[in-house]
């Protein structure tokens, strides 16, 4: 069968399509239009101003990414519409869900709304365009299966732990099998993309702050600054990373560098001269950041007695956290899954997966053209 993903939920207008045969997926377009460019002035992504760009360019990726699957024929070929719920920015998700419910309507298709967090997770079963990829992670060729037989999680990889990280979210989610999800901790102020891009302004780096720090990052002493990590030693796995980002204010101060965010700066073309210290925060504020997330995540790992984690969101793209993540699984005898790059950011592909193995637990009657509601702080 065909699935078409559409995914505007915040900054990227995208539009994929899958083939699913044999429980196994083949992405056959992957289309994203990014407006990166015009948020960067405001620092952030300005919700009215990424509706306003998906309207314009919703169509225009959707032609694209039919044309690029070689769909001629949109009612005989596509079996299913996968569109974005929530969470995300309510104008944003509008654009993409009434896209969605439109063309459902008119060519007569089961239209599904799926979680973008339950999307960065699927990332993790996705291959690059044209190449074929089995549900099943870590057994691709062998292919496992629960008991129902649909999704294919076997007892050798489940309970999963999944690490979501992006501009907006910072979670740990517990997964029994496609579609069985449990929130473990989250987030209780800034995401720690949102940290990421907040420290990069202040240090006059360009948005988004993520590839810039960590870039800079590689050239620095970690150790140089000792910045906090908050909540390291908390009981529960929830993270904070508004307090991270404040030290970093107070540091820059300290040192007596120009803030990017004070009246003395406003207007001014910015720049802090000192490369080496400008190197020396990035790359202490990266370790600080990521072995808050390390820490938890193990700690959740061995509570839950995982046997697998999954690493997703757009700062999964991340190389030191990447590397260390994979390590300490690897130390720890647990199976260790990250995205492709191509799919660490926000895609439609992964929309698509996820509405797909969604859509194996719904009757025909709940996956009609108007079933599909805009829920903007969905979590699963
Ligand atoms: O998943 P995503 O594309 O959008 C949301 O759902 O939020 O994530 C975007 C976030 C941005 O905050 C960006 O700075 C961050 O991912 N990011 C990174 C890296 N690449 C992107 N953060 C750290 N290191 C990176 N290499
Ligand atoms: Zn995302």
């Amino acid at each position: 069968m065909k699935v078409l993903g559409i995914e505007t939920s915040c900054d990227e207008t995208a539009v994929a399509v899958l083939e699913i045969k044999n429980n196994s997926v083949k992405v056959l377009s992957n289309i994203i239009s990014s407006q990166v460019k015009l948020h960067a002035k405001y620092g952030g992504v300005v919700p009215n101003l990424a509706a306003r760009e998906h309207v314009k360019n919703i169509s225009h990726v959707f032609k694209l990414a039919l044309k690029e699957a070689k769909i001629n024929d949109f009612k005989k070929e596509i079996d299913l519409i996968a569109v974005t719920r929530g969470p995300g920015l309510g104008p944003a998700l509008l654009v993409g869900i009434t896209f969605a419910k439109t063309i459902a309507w008119k060519y007569e298709k089961p239209l599904i709304g799926t979680s973008h967090l339950e999307g960065h997770i699927a990332s993790n079963f996705l291959r690059k365009v044209g190449v074929i990829s089995n549900f099943s992670r870590f057994q691709r060729n062998r292919g496992s299966s629960t008991k129902s037989g649909q999704f294919l999680i076997s007892k050798k990889e489940a309970p999963i732990l999944n690490l979501i990280v992006s501009g907006n979210h910072t979670e740990l989610v517990l997964m029994l099998g496609h579609g069985k999800y449990k929130l473990i901790g989250e987030t209780l102020d800034d995401a720690i993309g949102e940290a990421f891009d907040k420290v990069a302004r202040l240090l006059g780096l360009g948005y988004p702050g993520g590839p810039l720090i960590s870039k800079l990052a590689e050239k620095g002493n970690p150790d140089h600054y000792p910045l906090p990590s908050p909540m390291i030693h908390a009981k529960n796995y929830n993270f904070s990373y508004s307090g991270l980002k404040t030290a970093v204010l107070y540091l820059l101060k300290e040192l007596n560098f120009p803030i990017r965010n004070s009246p003395a700066c406003a207007g001014r073309k910015f720049v802090i001269k000192n490369s080496r210290t400008k190197a020396d925060i990035a790359s202490s504020f990266q370790k600080s950041a990521i072995d808050v997330l390390l820490k938890k995540t193990m700690k959740a790992a061995a509570e839950y007695k995982v046997k697998s984690i999954f690493l997703s969101g757009g700062v999964s793209a991340n190389n030191q956290l990447r590397t260390r993540l994979r390590k300490e699984a690897r130390d720890n005898k647990i199976n260790y899954s990250q995205p492709d790059l191509a799919y660490t950011g926000d895609n439609a592909a992964m929309i698509a997966l996820a509405g797909y193995f969604s859509s194996r637990n719904k009757k025909a009657q709940e996956l009609t053209w108007d079933s599909v509601e805009m829920d903007a702080n969905l979590r699963f």
